[in-house]
């Protein structure tokens, strides 16, 4: 099929908060260096900041309050209900605090990927940039990776590491690794565009990438030969 009447990949974006990684893929839509359209982004907090930037985009969006189903099960129902009405083919989980059921994996087998912002499989879960801090670490990052039925796991796709300087904060780390959320999200999803991701067991494997054999230290210490 020529390249201009492939479809876009269809993708439904899954946040509950502020939404700075939707944002970052919103604008990496619009600079064209992702070659997608966001069909849909649902909330399950009617109030979440990250409706309000969909909104301001012309993004359809849909409120599913978890209080109004009685069971996991039932309102996640209504999300596979909703996603696949709009022709999702890829769900992106961009701060949905929320685990999903077995049903919504199967759903969605290896169409579901999400960002985390350590470097797995160190630190699943929550408050996970103060625990890397609090480690003595000398590197954090993030992680954009396949999502399975366990918390925080699944092949993982795309890394960055974000070195952890003297003086950080929790704060002042977790934003440097934030920025770096907002570049390797949108890469993950144009690889996934470019149907360039195959997976082998717990390995993906990229086709047509520049890899790099260079070694960072941190800190760069420089001691004389
Ligand atoms: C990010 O740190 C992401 O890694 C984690 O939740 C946070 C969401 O931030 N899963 P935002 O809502 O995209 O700003």
């Amino acid at each position: 099929m020529p390249a201009e009447i492939k479809s876009k990949l269809a993708i439904g974006v899954l946040a509950s908060g502020n939404g700075t990684n939707l944002q970052a893929i919103i604008d990496a839509i619009e600079a064209k260096r992702l070659d997608a359209v966001i069909r849909i982004v649902i909330s399950d907090k009617p109030g979440a900041y990250a409706l309000k930037r969909a909104v301001s985009h012309n993004i359809q969006i849909e409120a599913v309050d978890r209080k109004r189903f009685a069971s996991r099960d039932a309102f996640d129902a209504e999300i596979i209900r909703i996603l696949q009405k709009h022709g999702v083919k890829l769900v992106v989980l961009a701060g949905f605090m929320r685990l999903l059921t077995p049903a919504f994996i199967a759903a969605f087998r290896m169409r579901i990927i999400n960002i985390h912002p350590s470097l797995l499989p160190s630190f699943p879960g929550l408050d996970v940039q103060r625990k890397a801090l609090e480690s003595g670490t000398k590197f954090a990052g993030c992680t954009v990776h396949f999502v399975d039925e366990l918390l925080d796991s699944g092949p993982i796709i795309i890394q960055a590491i974000v070195p952890v300087l003297q003086d950080d904060t929790v704060e002042t780390l977790s934003k440097r690794i934030l920025a770096q959320e907002h570049r390797i999200y949108p890469e993950a999803i144009e690889l996934f565009a470019q149907d360039r991701i195959s997976v082998n067991g717990r390995r993906v494997l990229i086709r047509n990438v520049v890899e790099s054999e260079g070694a960072m230290t941190n800190p760069l210490v420089g001691i004389p030969d």
